[in-house]
This record gives C-alpha cells, structure tokens and sequence, in this order.
C-alpha cells in the first residue's frame, strides 16, 4: 500500500491542459486548468493542430502550479497518472510523453487513465470529499481512506455526456478497483457536439454549450417541437463501421437499441428550421459580436440584445429535446438493470436544465443522483489523478511503451 496516496494527474485529450495533486483519490490539493477557448472559438471548434501546439506551451507552467499549489515537490508523489484515451492523438502525446518524462525522472509509476473513467471519478471524488469532510476526525492521522469505504458502495448507472461522448455505463465497484460495462451510446455525434454545432449555426461562440444554456431561460422550450426517432437494432450500421470520431470508441451492435442516442438529425432540423423562419441572417450578424467576446454572456441585456425571441424559442426548444432525450434513454436503463444511483458527468452535466430535470425525476422515482461540481463535469487533471488511486493500490502500471489510444475503449 503506497504512504501518502499522493498522484499527480494529467489531462491532455482534447483543449485543456490540466494538472492535479489529489491525495488517495479523495481530497484535491490542486487543480490547474489552462483553457484554449480562445485559440478555437475563432473557427468554431477544436483545431487538433492547434490544441498540440498549446498543450506544448502550457503543460510545463500547468504542472509546476500544480505541484506549487499543492504545496509539495516531485519527491512527495507516490505516481503520475496521465490521460491515455479517448481524445486527439497529438493532444494525448504531449501529455504521456511528458508524464512518461517526469516518472521515469523521478523513479515515480506511471499510471494510464482511460478520459470516460476520469469523468465517472470525478463524481467519486466529489462524493468522497464530502465523505470525507463528514468524517474528518475519525479519519485524520490514519491510513484509512474514505475512497475504502465508499468503493464499497452500490454500483451506478453512469451517463458520460460531454463534446466527444454520450455513453451510459454500468459502473461496479469490484475489489477495491470499478468495473464498467457499456450499455448505452451515440451512434453518431455526442450530445456536446450537438451543443457546439448548433451554437455554431446559430452565430454563437464556441463552445455552444454553455452560450445555449445560458439563453435558454429566455425562450419557450415547447415553441419548436423536436422528436427522437427510435434507433432500430442494428439496421442503423448496415455492416458498416460507425462514421463519426465519438462513435469509433465502443462497439453498437450488441446493444440495447433503446439505450443508444443520435444527435445528428437534431442538428439538421435546427438548420432547416433557421433556414425556413429566416434566421440566418440573424445568425450571421450575431458572429462579429461572439468573437468580440470569447465568454458566454452573464446577463440578462447581454443574452437578450444578441437574439431575436424566435431564436431564443428555437435555442431553448433544442435544449429542451436533447435534455429530455438524455433522461429518457437514461431512465430506461436504470429501470431495466434496477440501478438505484445516477451519475451524470462530462462537460453537459454542467447544464443547468439537465441538472434540474435529471434532479427532479430522480427524486421522483426515489433514486439518488450525483453529478460532479462545475469546475469537475468539464475536463481536468484531478478526475484522472482520482481515476488512478484504484490502480495504484492495486499496483496496475502502465508499460513504459505507453502511447496514445485516440479511441481507447472501457469496458
Ligand atoms: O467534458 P468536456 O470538457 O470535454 C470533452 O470530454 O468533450 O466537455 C465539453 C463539452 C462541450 O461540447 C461544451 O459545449 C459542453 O461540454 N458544455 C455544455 C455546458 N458546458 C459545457 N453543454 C451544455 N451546457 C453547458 N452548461
Ligand atoms: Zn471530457
């Protein structure tokens, strides 16, 4: 059993450069984030080019702030855990390569988190740190860790909803370590990806997600009546292999067809429908103003001066739908395992309708839910830093030819 449980996490799969100290996967003693929204909004999505060359710059000053404001060096740390996959290969490399870098330096393990396990933990953490405060006095001056008995925690069912991914998750505690079995997914675009391009379309900034959320208390959620289609078993793939980048990472056809999402079509009728109420030109003089100001407006003049109140019907009637198709899909499956707990993690899960919807029908059914904080639904180093604690009692180390999986599974 490793001493102090200190893990130094990194986190480089997409647009953030993230380092983290977290302590036995239970108490964050840093978390850095350097963002690159304002290298991408420019073009309205993620430049992978672009977001190596950024993950260059920053990892070096994001890991020394890390290890600053944790208040300890190199030679306190029991592992470096780094982020292996899913995500953009030359994203992934600059952080395996320096982790690989520092571990090796150091005589330190280095762990391989996979990014969806990352979001799952950071629920755990949160839940563990509030264990944690809880039971303080009991806890202090032992080696006893509150991750020991809340792994033993019933399993949960796990929505990982973010800009590359829509997966639902068995999630198992098994012997000190978590077992995931794939239930559900997107067949094509991730629900964040829907988020993003439809603000895209829309003339807002990138990411759309928290523009859209933002706007859409301003408008009537049933004004534009959006449907799903039920995705039929199989027929959807036709033998072929899924097409777009989020739904490589998991195999489709062994699935329950009513746990799987698709968000394309959505973001076509949003297009037909701007193009067929006469938005467009709207849409297009809203861009100079959105690029002017890389942050999603915080007030209520703000929000409003930029849209039309069809638009603001038509942003809230979307968030509406994929909001309500998430919770459908959802509750099937909890219903139909008997799971009795919730996560909902990735960066959507910091949408304040999902938040409240998920809430109240949980509450309903008289399950418990559990989303991470703000700062851990979207990407940071502290979720794999936690991911990791498991791995490390368990002594389950990465080889030293570790590499970068673009489309690393979990299961
Ligand atoms: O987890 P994350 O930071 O990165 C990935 O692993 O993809 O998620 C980023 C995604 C983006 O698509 C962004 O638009 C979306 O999360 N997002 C939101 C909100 N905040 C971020 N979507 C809806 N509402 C939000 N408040
Ligand atoms: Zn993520």
């Amino acid at each position: 059993m490793p001493g102090s449980g200190l893990i130094l996490g990194i986190e480089t799969s997409c647009d953030e450069t993230a380092a983290a100290v977290v302590e036995r996967g239970a108490r964050t003693l840093s978390s850095v984030v350097a963002s690159q929204i304002a290298t991408h909004a420019r073009y309205g999505g993620v430049v992978p080019e672009l977001a190596s060359r950024e993950h260059l710059r920053a990892i070096v000053p994001v890991v020394r702030a890390a290890l600053a404001e944790a208040g300890i060096g190199l030679s306190d740390l029991d592992a470096v855990a780094v982020t292996a996959g899913p995500g953009l290969a030359g994203a992934l490399l600059v952080g395996i390569t320096y982790a690989k870098a520092l571990a090796f330096a150091h005589n330190l393990p280095l762990i391989a988190v996979n990014h969806l396990e990352g979001h799952i933990h950071a629920v755990l953490l949160n839940e563990r740190e509030s264990e944690t405060r809880s039971s303080a006095p009991a806890i202090q001056g032992t080696s006893h860790s509150p991750s020991d008995s809340l792994d033993a925690q019933c399993s949960a069912l796990a929505l990982v909803v973010s800009g590359g991914h829509t997966h639902l998750y068995l999630a198992r505690p098994a012997h000190g370590t978590w077992s995931y079995t794939l239930m559900g997914r997107t067949v094509d675009d991730a629900a964040g990806e829907a988020f993003d391009k439809v603000a895209k379309l829309l003339g807002l900034g990138y990411p759309g997600g928290p523009w859209i959320d933002a706007l859409a208390k301003y408008g009537n959620p049933h004004a534009v009546p959006f449907s799903f289609a039920q995705i039929k078993p199989k027929v959807h793939l036709g033998g072929k292999p899924p097409r777009t980048k989020s739904a490589r990472t998991a195999p489709i056809a062994r699935l329950d067809p009513h746990f799987l999402f698709s968000f394309s079509g959505i973001k076509t009728a949003v297009l037909r429908y701007v193009e067929l109420h006469g938005l467009r030109a709207e849409a297009k003089a809203r861009v100079p103003r959105v690029l002017a100001n890389f942050n999603p407006p915080q007030t209520r003049e703000e929000a409003l001066a930029l849209c039309s109140q069809p638009t603001l019907d038509l942003i809230a009637s979307f968030q509406h739908a994929v909001v309500g198709d998430l919770m459908k899909k959802t509750f099937a499956a909890a219903e139909s395992l008997g799971a009795m707990r919730i996560f909902v993690t990735g960066g959507v899960a910091a949408n304040r309708e999902l938040r409240a919807r998920f809430t109240a029908e949980t509450e309903h059914r008289g399950l418990r839910i559990a989303f991470p904080t703000l700062a851990l639904s979207t990407d940071n180093a502290a979720m794999i830093a936690a991911a990791a604690w498991p791995r490390l009692r368990a002594r389950d180390f990465a080889p030293p030819e570790l590499t970068a999986d673009p489309s690393l599974t979990l299961s």
